[in-house]
């Protein structure tokens, strides 16, 4: 039998090798799973239709299904051009219950190593609600959730909807980076199609949940210029996800990208991490830990003297330069490593950027670069030849490396991220006054809540209050056990 399920994938076969992958990561995502029991009965999303755009990983296939055991529809894309595992994908459209020859689960629209069109392409998918609404004889097209991570989809709506209350989308200039063309020539063929679509879309959504440092600082802008068209959720500020998902995920999957992709002995080496952040502590933990020399940059002076205070020596990229053999960036800023910086590096230096874009290296920059030259060495691994006559491995094309060249954070970690996600989502679609147009974190007791489902597996003994000694540091027994502006 054919199936009407409309999805593109890079192989379906993979759906196998994915399902016992699948099956694996479940078993280390007790957050997710103890939420399918609580509410798998109830059906809290019943009704919900979520636009997903987060790396489809076999982490993120948990948090999918673990959407629809709830009773949401869901369309997916991921939300970079490399992070795509396909046998994650593939499983994950082909369903628990379906075949290859007949698949019975999600659409997806992503697959490892898109181009930008393909993958501006993905994202204007999962808000093509046409399919589901003709199943259901349903005056919607669109979806009334979002679930993003760096949002480009919440970016897609918002410029759809300006570009259609301006009549038209604005020509490119001088200054339009070669991505925001793309974006710019997706919503031009979309409005081509339907020029009150993404109206309709942005007034059918009840509002997007994010995951990344850089997703929730677009929203907090667009919520400042008065510009934010929905309500938002910040997942990336719970406790238990930025403390947790930016620094002990890092902490693992910057070391399985570097070794994936080089091999290059850690040990020894001088590393260089820009910016002491969430990320910037695990991945200088992580290269600390293989015994590397660890030189960190800051531009904050507390999270400098922090650097200092931990060990590490804190300078400028220009001082050090010429002394670094693996070069990490975790800003989410950008030209953070500029050409000359490439110029000036070691023989064989390694550039690995675990920043959201890939403009903290400038790629661009070096990609005009007159007489420097791109080996590929393989898959997400370029050996850039520069006019100095010295080489730099640049990993994953400048992109999240952790993603490109390994499969991103662990299972359990992802687990308190996308248990915060599910929460987040519940939150937007069942108590949706509560949450009048702005951009919010999840209340303390969910954060608590999250950390809670994780202790179990790990074999934590929780110490519990006694009612006298809550009085006397004036918590309730049962949490919250801090102030809003506590620090961890
Ligand atoms: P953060 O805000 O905690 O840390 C960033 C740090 O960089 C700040 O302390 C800031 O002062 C510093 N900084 C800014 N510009 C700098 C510059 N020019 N030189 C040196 N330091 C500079 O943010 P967080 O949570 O650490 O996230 C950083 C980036 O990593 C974001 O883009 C985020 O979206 C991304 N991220 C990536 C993940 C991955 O899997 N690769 C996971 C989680 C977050």
């Amino acid at each position: 039998a054919t199936s009407a399920l409309p999805f593109k994938v890079a192989d379906l076969s993979l759906a196998t090798a994915g399902r016992h992958q699948i099956r694996l990561a479940e078993n280390e995502m007790p957050g997710l799973m103890a939420l399918r029991e609580e509410f798998g009965p109830s059906q809290p999303l019943a009704g919900a239709r979520i636009a997903g755009s987060l790396h489809m990983t076999v982490q993120t296939a948990v948090l999918i299904e673990t959407l629809v055991a709830l009773g949401a529809r869901v369309r997916w894309a991921s939300c970079n051009i490399f992070s795509t595992q396909d046998e994650a994908a593939a499983a994950v459209v082909v369903g628990p219950e379906g075949t290859v020859d007949a698949p019975a689960g999600v659409p997806v629209f992503a697959w490892k190593g898109e181009t930008l069109e393909e993958y501006w392409w993905c994202t204007d998918r999962i808000f093509d609600w046409s399919a589901e609404a003709a199943a259901d004889g349903a005056e919607w097209t669109g979806p009334n959730l979002i679930l993003d991570d760096g949002g480009d989809a919440t970016l897609l709506v918002h410029h759809g909807r300006e570009f259609e209350a301006a009549g038209g989308v604005p020509e490119a200039t001088d200054a339009t980076s070669a991505e925001f063309r793309v974006v710019l020539d997706t919503l031009r063929a979309s409005l081509e199609r339907d020029a009150s679509r993404w109206t309709r879309v942005a007034g059918d959504l009840l509002g997007v949940t994010e995951e990344t440092t850089t997703g929730v600082h677009r929203l907090y802008e667009l919520h400042a210029a008065g510009e934010l068209l929905f309500p938002a959720i910040n997942v990336n500020d719970s406790v238990t996800k930025s403390k947790f998902d930016n620094k002990y995920g890092i902490r693992h999957s910057l070391p399985d990208g570097l070794n994936r992709a080089t091999d290059v002995l850690m040990g020894g080496k001088v590393a260089f991490v820009a910016g002491y952040g969430d990320v910037g502590k695990g991945a200088a933990e992580a290269l600390r830990g293989q015994g590397a020399r660890v030189i960190v940059s800051e531009i904050d002076p507390i999270n400098a003297l922090q650097a200092a205070m931990d060990g590490f020596e804190v300078k400028r990229l220009e001082s050090v330069i010429g002394e670094i053999d693996i070069l990490v960036t975790g800003t989410g800023n950008k030209d953070v490593v500029r050409v000359e910086h490439l110029l000036g590096l070691k023989h064989l230096a390694v550039v690995a950027n675990v920043g959201h874009f890939d403009n903290e290296i400038d790629m661009a920059a070096l990609e005009s670069l007159p007489g420097a030259e791109r080996v590929e060495i393989k898959p997400q691994v370029h050996e850039w030849r520069l006019p100095s006559g010295r080489s730099v491995l640049v990993l994953s094309e400048g992109r999240l490396m952790n993603l490109g060249n390994a499969t991103g954070h662990p299972s359990f970690v992802m687990s308190n991220s996308f248990t915060n996600q599910v929460l987040a989502q519940l939150e937007l679609y069942t108590r949706t006054d509560a949450y009048p147009t702005g951009v919010y974190v999840l209340p303390k007791h969910l954060d608590e809540k999250v950390a809670r489902l994780h202790l179990d597996a790990l074999g934590v003994e929780l110490t519990e209050l006694t009612p006298d000694q809550a009085a006397y540091i004036g918590v309730p027994v049962e949490g919250p056990y801090k102030v809003d502006h506590y620090r961890y």
